[in-house]
């Protein structure tokens, strides 16, 4: 079992995790449930773990807040979001039950015979949970197929408009095309479809973690595209980020055909924000990490992002309390605390830089960052990423931890982040490339 308490990085405690859920500052602790199977190192049926922090840096695990308990979430609590409602912790969440389940491993279904509905649990003070009192059905499963999928309609994400409720569920046309299914409710307790969106099978045949937020200088749409077509050299399930207008009276949102990754490495997925305290977008996302480390456990979060547009382009910047945490200054990283270290430095067209066996190199006023050398060949494993053409120079900042190195560029204009095994506690820059600061955690 990894530690209970973890710093910079929040990762497994031990098992399998994927998707962070109802990511919420709530009274004085930033809340982070995440998917959680707490009998093995693989996916199965669905608990909500919990973790708390009081800065984003420093973490400590709280057990399972969610498990099956209710005919809807019989066999998994899917991804959701949080919202606080009258000083009380709402979680709403997608339940799962199965229709045929598999006689040999009942934490899957068979032939994907199950049906979602929309749950929600409510708790007192964000750390008591009570599994067979406090939940409920708010939406029943989509009965329509011109609406949705009965079986993969998903992931509410809840927020407070001007004038209610407003929800954002992941759902299928005939698993055919993604769409972002749009509900308003008074009260949490009951939900009216108010509008559509999609824009056809070339961005995915289903849109799994919507979320839709408005951030200074724009509003934007997060959805996980499932089975991206025509996409080579990466995983085919992709979250994706399109700058969005949403009218709240008809829930109408307008989405472009040009989009962004959320990160042009290959890991990251089913992307969650949140406020923070001082009323910045912070976002987080699942690293998927194809077999497990060490004692047994596989899946983290990367590092919380600071969401912001300028004209028309997302950016996702390293929030400040991590950087202010990773500021003692180190002369190489063999002196770094476990947790990892930042480095911070600019690259010239044509300079590399070699950190601890994972190649970063700018060409072409692209960034490239080829993790050969610290990624055994996984079968299918991508393991060159690259930036689009950047706007300016190439300024780096990297977040290195043993397991994942995130690479802000350009301070947020992309960001490139690749799991990695084994990677050495050394960098080493060639060619002529001058200035690297190191830094690491104070304490
Ligand atoms: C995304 C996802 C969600 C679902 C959850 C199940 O990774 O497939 O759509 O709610 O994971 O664990």
């Amino acid at each position: 079992m990894t530690e209970k308490k973890q710093r910079v990085h929040l990762k497994a405690p031990d098992h399998w995790v994927n998707d962070p859920n109802g990511f919420i500052y709530y009274q004085g602790y930033y809340h982070l449930f995440y998917q959680y199977f707490p009998y093995g190192p693989r996916w199965g049926t669905m608990h909500w773990g919990h973790a708390v922090s009081r800065d984003l840096v420093n973490w400590e695990h709280k057990g399972i807040a969610l498990f099956p308990s209710k005919r809807g979430d019989q066999n998994g609590c899917f991804s959701g979001s949080a919202v606080e409602r009258e000083g009380k912790l709402c979680l709403i969440y997608t339940g799962v039950r199965y229709e045929e389940v598999n006689p040999e491993d009942i934490h899957v279904s068979l032939n994907e015979q199950f049906e979602s509905c929309q749950m929600m649990a409510v708790s007192e003070d964000g750390f008591s949970f009570d599994n067979w009192k406090d939940k409920e059905m708010v939406l029943a499963p989509v009965a329509d197929p011109k609406i949705g999928s009965r079986t993969h309609t998903r992931d509410p994400k809840v927020w407070k408009g001007g004038d209610g409720w407003y929800m954002i569920l992941g759902s299928t046309l005939e698993e055919k095309q993604g769409e972002a299914l749009i509900y308003r409710s008074e009260d949490l307790g009951s939900w009216f479809l108010v509008n559509q969106a999609s824009k056809g099978p070339e961005y995915g045949w289903m849109w799994e973690c919507p979320d839709y937020v408005k951030v200074p200088g724009g509003e934007a749409l997060f959805v996980s595209a499932m089975g991206l077509p025509g996409i080579s050299g990466k995983e085919k399930n992709q979250a994706l980020c399109f700058p969005v207008t949403f009218d709240e009276a008809s829930c109408r949102m307008e989405i472009p055909d040009e989009y962004q990754f959320l990160d042009y490495g290959m890991d990251l997925y089913a992307p969650q924000t949140t406020l923070d305290r001082d009323g910045r977008r912070i976002l987080t996302a699942w690293v998927r990490m194809p077999e497990p480390v060490g004692d047994g456990w596989i899946g983290m979060f990367c590092a919380p992002r600071v969401v912001e547009m300028e004209n028309g382009h997302i950016f996702f910047r390293l929030h400040p309390q991590i950087r202010e945490a990773l500021s003692r200054e180190i002369l190489k990283p063999s002196q770094a605390a476990p947790e990892g270290y930042r480095a911070v430095f600019e690259l010239e067209e044509g300079q590399r830089i070699n950190i601890g066996g994972m190649m970063v190199w700018r060409n072409g006023n692209r960034l490239f960052a080829d993790r050969s050398g610290v990624y055994p060949h996984f079968e299918g494993a991508h393991l060159l990423s690259a930036t689009p053409q950047l706007n300016g120079g190439c300024h780096v900042e990297a977040l290195v931890d043993e397991n994942l190195v995130e690479l802000f560029v350009n301070d947020g204009e992309y960001t490139v982040s690749s799991v990695v095994y084994r990677l050495g506690k050394w960098i080493r820059p060639e060619g002529n490339l001058a200035d690297i600061k190191l830094y690491t955690l104070a304490g």
